[in-house]
């Protein structure tokens, strides 16, 4: 079995094995304050930013869970804090900050709380210096890397009191057999690889999160077959770059062999993936979509911009038609598929002509919504460098008249499926209106309905009679 693992890329069972005494020590400290207070500690972890953090928080309530804490939700009952960060972005970093600065009181109420600080954000060093000096009730850091360390360091800190505040490893590795607390009993994430070795131009994830590493394919099968097993409906394939699976293996099997083979395990379910680049999606992967009958038919495509001197800037190696060419494709193949983008407005040099062709890519591609973000200059990324950054307020600027045309496109993609019938997952009550049900479609719209509490976590066929911008309307049939 050891042989058969990429020992450079994995964790050692060893290693994984020591976690686990860690793991358990911490648990029988855990069981004594049981016995002695009645009820057990709690733990909360806070979670910004990814799919790819949630994903991360999910394993480190596992952890937690596994070392004896049973979870809260609310902070100031916890006797374990963690804070699991992003740096995609300033407001992101900015707001981890502000919920840490949050939790000094609850320290000085309980000098026994233990606070962590983890994820993206505190693997820069400018970070770690600003938890080192600024934050000082903060007792535990560490970086992506560490996460499978968790328990050691936690263990460290209990037994002798000093604060641990871990530079990220050089090497990123793949760690199997970490617990997992999954926060739904029926949507799942499931990474298959981690790391990116894109280096687009403003991306700090290449330099927080290490260079690619795929699972090793069976892992991957194990899991996604257990979740369908264990009733599961929606499982989202996680990475930087899906398209770059199998690829540091130097195999031939790649992300749409994977999909075909995790499409074979038999059920009801949907399986979505995400992110994929433009520059290696391939039409092999689409046609594998096509004739699959679990991929969900929603593809998230991140363009960036339309213009193909900013796309060139950006280092996204690739060109506007190139892009178009994939989404053209993806239409031939499955015409009913939701198509997503992701879209940066105030690069570094954008010209009101660059900004204009993004437009004019947005009319031409027709996607069904967009996450658009204002550019965020990165510490230590070739972006933040670049002559010509634009004022906050033209940013702002953009940012409007990017939504008000991408709302219209939004609008119309969403009238034609009034009185259509549509397959839906139910997420339970709204959170944003009670009076309402929510889920969402294949292609990933949201669905408001009247509900019952039994639809939580089913599968139900909603007749659509209002499509808005933002989300459908509609009733159950039942
Ligand atoms: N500023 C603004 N948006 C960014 N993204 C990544 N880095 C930045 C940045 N520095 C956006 C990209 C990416 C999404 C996850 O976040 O659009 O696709
Ligand atoms: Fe960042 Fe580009 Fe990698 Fe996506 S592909 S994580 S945008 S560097």
């Amino acid at each position: 079995m050891e042989e058969s693992r990429k020992k450079s890329r994995m964790v050692s069972h060893e290693e994984m094995e020591r976690q686990r005494e860690y793991t358990a020590w911490i648990r029988t400290e855990n069981e004594r304050y049981f016995t002695e207070n009645g009820c057990r500690p709690r733990a909360f972890v806070l979670t910004l930013g990814c799919q790819q953090n949630e994903a991360d928080s999910e394993k480190l309530a596992g952890m937690a869970m596994a070392m004896g804490y049973e979870m809260t939700q609310t902070p100031e009952e916890a006797r374990l804090i963690m804070v699991n960060t992003c740096a995609i972005r300033e407001h992101a970093e900015q707001r981890a900050l502000s919920l840490v600065g949050q939790y000094k009181h609850l320290k000085a109420k309980n000098p026994e709380l233990v606070i962590v600080i983890c994820g993206c954000m505190v693997v820069q060093e400018h970070r770690i210096n600003d938890i080192k000096f600024k934050y000082p009730y903060v007792d535990i850091l560490f970086g992506t890397s560490s996460i499978h360390r968790f328990p050691e360091l936690l263990c460290e800190k209990l037994r002798r009191g000093r604060r641990i505040l871990r530079s990220d490893e050089t090497e990123y590795l793949v760690a199997e057999g970490i617990p997992v607390h999954r926060e739904s009993g029926f949507r799942a994430w499931v990474s298959v690889m981690y790391g990116c070795n894109n280096f687009c131009s403003y991306c700090i994830v290449p330099y927080v999160r290490g260079r690619e590493r795929s699972r090793k394919k069976e892992e991957i099968v194990a899991e996604v077959r257990k979740l369908v097993a264990e009733g599961y409906r929606d499982i989202t394939l996680l990475g930087q770059n899906v398209n770059s699976y199998g690829k540091d293996g130097g195999e031939e099997y790649d992300f749409a062999d994977l999909l075909s083979e995790l499409d074979e395990i038999e059920g009801d379910y949907w399986l979505h993936f995400m992110t994929s680049h433009p520059k290696d999606a391939s039409r092999k992967l689409i046609d594998v979509m096509a004739s699959s009958k679990h991929i969900a038919r929603h593809f998230h495509l991140p363009m960036q911009s339309g213009s193909d001197r900013v796309l060139k800037a950006m280092n996204r190696r690739y060109d506007f038609e190139k892009y178009i060419g994939i989404v053209d494709y993806i239409r031939e193949k499955m015409p009913d598929a939701v198509i997503t983008s992701d879209i940066i407005v105030g690069f570094p040099e954008e010209t009101e002509e660059d900004f204009e062709a993004t437009l004019n890519a947005l009319r031409r591609a027709k996607f069904d919504m967009i996450y658009s973000f204002l550019y965020s200059p990165r510490k230590g990324t070739p972006a933040a460098q670049m002559e010509g950054q634009i004022p906050a307020e033209e940013k702002s600027r953009r940012f409007d008249r990017l939504l008000a045309v991408q709302n219209e496109i939004s609008l119309a993609s969403n009238k034609p499926l009034e009185g259509k019938t549509l397959r839906v997952l139910c997420d339970g009550i709204s959170k944003n209106n009670a009076s309402f049900y929510s889920g969402r479609c294949e292609g990933g719209k949201i669905v408001f309905f009247e509900g019952e509490p039994s639809d939580t976590g089913k599968f139900l066929n909603v007749g659509i009679e209002r499509g808005d911008t933002f989300a459908l309307y509609g009733t159950v049939k039942r």
